[in-house]
């Protein structure tokens, strides 16, 4: 008896399970249906064995996990017509966004199922045919965009029934038509430039600037609907000629100003399109002389690329250029190349986007390298998920690592901001690292460059260990630091006169990094006078003098069993920054020789650790018995 009351009980249990999950199985199952039925360049991580709430990419789910209550999708190259019963389904759907893909065919009828939709985001797809009729159907709907697709037809008058909508964008369509009277208090923003539509703005419309309405065939304010010859359609309400015959002093005054604006207006706009066009002509010279591109091709080409970001594979990021830029954004850092922001943002997630300076190479140039870092996936070399190239910006777009970069963590503010970095946090960020550039080293048939390897290029990853960013800029921008600052102190000799980064230069800025982590000196600092002093000469000259133990970092020096392995990665450091390029190590023996740094006093020492391997490292400055002050 007792087991079947918990046999039964556990029937009972299972059951109110299944039902609670019953619809978010139904939601997943649609979503599987939409996904499976559109072609998307850009793959996704819906498998339909994983979990769907917190794991699904450009989803949300309801508090209690039972519905989903957003899709986020945007440029993800959804291509063709969204397969018909498969959104639809998702009935709890409140946030829909499918914006800037290449989504064709009508509205999708069925979506009058989904009654909770607030918030439909459709831009700048390949939408034709009419807007639904029936608008009234989604009584809670507050924001619609559904600009810059191909909808024609008339402004259903049903829109009006919408007493939540806030805003309203139509602008880039081929809609015609007159305007609905939408006497909605609610709405706020309202675009609809840029369409076939005609007769005029209705009362309820005219408290909307006049450019909401550009582009069109209409005519503002009065209430008859033909257009009057001495208004410009597209020139706002305020032109529009008065009833009484006569015009008042104010009306004079007024005009005259407004032509004087209009005058400068004019002008500046031709300054503008002079200016345009000759920075267009600067950057884009080089291809036109070649003839790969005509004049038409570029101004096509660069206006495709307007809201595209490209993604690179295996990338869970749902959002586009316009998400971008939209972003809080703060300024994390000048660097050589450009400025790093960390951008938050609408779903809260945080990444570092970089935006580029005077980039030398052309756009295909540009693009193969950022293939070939987009490629590397290591856990020690920073992501490149995205990257963005236009005439007049170029972006690039990577996880944000929040304990900052190495220099901030070594470098930066003491107090709350600043954990020291004992011994064991340094050695991992050392041996990450170099895992890091071997790994860069590898790409490119070997050949493969960093080109700026410096402490606020080292991150530091989930697992503590160093993780290397800014991969491959250098040889595709056109700047070299200048020669006083922090960067420069990293920069091989060899680079100065040849003005070219090789991998043994990578070598001896990864030696000045290691010097750097010891000594927690920046690599180009002062001492005390205006005295610029270069790290490495000074290891160098404190080591000659054998005050060896002077060189490191005094927060180290508190810490006691650890000089051995300090003063064996002082000679690591040392070999990466001899003169001669072929005399340093390469980047794989450096991995071991630190690797096996760590192995001596560790409990887990690896059997197999054979130190005779190495080859010793050519200095015997360092005596070993050098006397380490309290
Ligand atoms: C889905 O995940 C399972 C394991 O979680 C994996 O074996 C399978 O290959 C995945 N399928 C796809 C299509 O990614
Ligand atoms: C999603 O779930 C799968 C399997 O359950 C797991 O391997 C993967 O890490 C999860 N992804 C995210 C982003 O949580
Ligand atoms: C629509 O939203 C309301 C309130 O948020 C909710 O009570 C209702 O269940 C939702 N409808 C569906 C079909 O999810
Ligand atoms: C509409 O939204 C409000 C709050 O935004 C909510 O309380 C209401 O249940 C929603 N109604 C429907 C039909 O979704
Ligand atoms: C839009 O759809 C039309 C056919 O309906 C097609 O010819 C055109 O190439 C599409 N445009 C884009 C940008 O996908
Ligand atoms: C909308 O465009 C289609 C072709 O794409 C055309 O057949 C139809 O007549 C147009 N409708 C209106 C109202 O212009
Ligand atoms: C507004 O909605 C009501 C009922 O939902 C409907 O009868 C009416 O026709 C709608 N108004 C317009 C202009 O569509
Ligand atoms: C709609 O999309 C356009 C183009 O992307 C954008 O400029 C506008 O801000 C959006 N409007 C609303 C109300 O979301
Ligand atoms: C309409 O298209 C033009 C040109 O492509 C663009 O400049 C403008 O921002 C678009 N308008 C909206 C509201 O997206
Ligand atoms: C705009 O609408 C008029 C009729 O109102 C029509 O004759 C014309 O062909 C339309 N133009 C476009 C570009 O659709
Ligand atoms: C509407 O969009 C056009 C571009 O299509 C833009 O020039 C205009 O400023 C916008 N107006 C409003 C009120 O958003
Ligand atoms: C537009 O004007 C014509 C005559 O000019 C008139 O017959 C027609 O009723 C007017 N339409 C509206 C909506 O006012």
């Amino acid at each position: 008896m007792g087991d079947l009351y918990i046999f039964s009980c556990i029937c009972l249990l299972g059951l109110f399970l299944f039902q609670g999950n019953a619809t978010l199985l139904e939601d997943k199952q649609a979503l599987l249906d939409f996904i499976n039925n559109i072609r998307h360049s850009r793959p996704l991580n819906w498998n339909s064995t994983s979990p769907v709430c917190n794991n699904w990419t450009g989803l949300t789910c309801n508090a209690d996990g039972s519905r989903i209550i957003a899709v986020r999708l945007p440029g993800i190259g959804l291509t063709g017509p969204i397969p018909a019963n498969t959104i639809s389904r998702l009935s709890g759907l409140q946030i829909l966004s499918l914006r800037s893909n290449s989504i064709s065919g009508h509205f999708p009828a069925d979506f009058s199922n989904l009654r909770n939709l607030s918030f439909l985001y459709l831009q700048y797809n390949n939408f034709s045919g009419p807007l639904p009729i029936d608008f009234s159907v989604w009584k809670n709907l507050t924001i619609v965009n559904l600009s810059n697709n191909r909808f024609n037809g008339s402004i259903p008058s049903s829109m009006s029934n919408l007493t939540h909508l806030e805003a309203f964008n139509l602008a880039n369509n081929s809609l015609s038509g007159e305007i609905p009277d939408l006497n909605l208090p609610s709405l706020q923003q309202i675009n609809l430039s840029n369409n076939n539509l005609s007769g005029s703005v209705p009362q309820s419309l005219l408290r909307f600037p006049s450019s909401a309405f550009g582009g069109n065939n209409i005519s503002f304010g009065s209430t008859s609907n033909q257009t009057s010859p001495y208004v410009n359609p597209h020139s706002g309400p305020y032109l529009t000629p008065k009833k009484s015959g006569r015009l008042g002093e104010t009306a004079l005054l007024g005009i005259i100003i407004a032509a004087c604006i209009l005058g400068i207006v004019a002008f500046a706009s031709l300054m503008i399109v002079c200016c345009s066009r000759r920075k267009s002509e600067d950057v884009y010279s080089g291809k036109l002389q070649k003839g790969e591109m005509s004049p038409e091709k570029v101004v096509s080409r660069s206006q495709d690329a307007n809201n595209r970001l490209f993604f690179f594979e295996g990338c869970n990021y749902t959002f586009d250029l316009e998400d971008l830029l939209r972003a809080s954004a703060e300024v994390l850092g000048k660097g050589t190349f450009g400025i790093s922001y960390k951008a938050v943002l609408e779903d809260a997630t945080t990444v570092v986007v970089k935006r580029l300076k005077e980039v030398g190479a052309g756009k295909r140039d540009f693009e193969q390298q950022m293939e070939v870092v987009g490629s590397i996936r290591h856990p020690n070399v920073v992501e490149l998920k995205a990257y963005y190239y236009s005439k007049d910006e170029r972006l690039m777009v990577y996880d944000y690592y929040s304990q900052g970069s190495v220099s901030s963590m070594l470098h930066g503010k003491r107090g709350e901001d600043r954990t020291p970095l004992d011994w064991d946090a340094r050695m991992k960020i050392a041996i990450g690292a170099a895992r890091g550039i071997a790994r860069i080293h590898m790409e490119n048939g070997g050949k493969f460059v960093h080109g700026n390897i410096k402490s606020s290029n080292i991150f530091v990853n989930s697992q503590q260990y160093g993780c290397v960013s800014d991969i491959g800029l250098s040889t595709i921008m056109s700047t070299l630091a200048p020669p006083i600052s922090r960067a420069a102190g990293y920069r091989a000799p060899e680079v100065t006169d040849t003005r070219k980064a090789m991998q043994p230069s990578d070598v001896y800025s990864f030696g000045v990094f290691l010097l750097e982590l010891l000594t927690r000196k920046s690599p180009i600092h002062a001492t005390g006078g205006d005295e610029v002093v270069h790290l490495v000469r000074w290891v160098h000259s404190v080591v000659r003098e054998e005050w060896t133990a002077e060189v490191f970092d005094i927060e180290l020096m508190r810490v006691p069993n650890i000089e051995e392995e300090m003063v064996e990665m002082l000679q690591i450091a040392m070999t990466c920054v001899v003169r001669m390029p072929e005399q340093r190590p390469k980047m794989p023996e450096l991995v071991k020789m630190i690797e096996d740094v760590r192995r001596i006093d560790s409990q887990n020492r690896s059997p197999t650790g054979n130190r005779s391997e190495i080859s010793t490292p050519p200095i015997t400055v360092i005596g070993r018995e050098s006397q380490v002050s309290e």
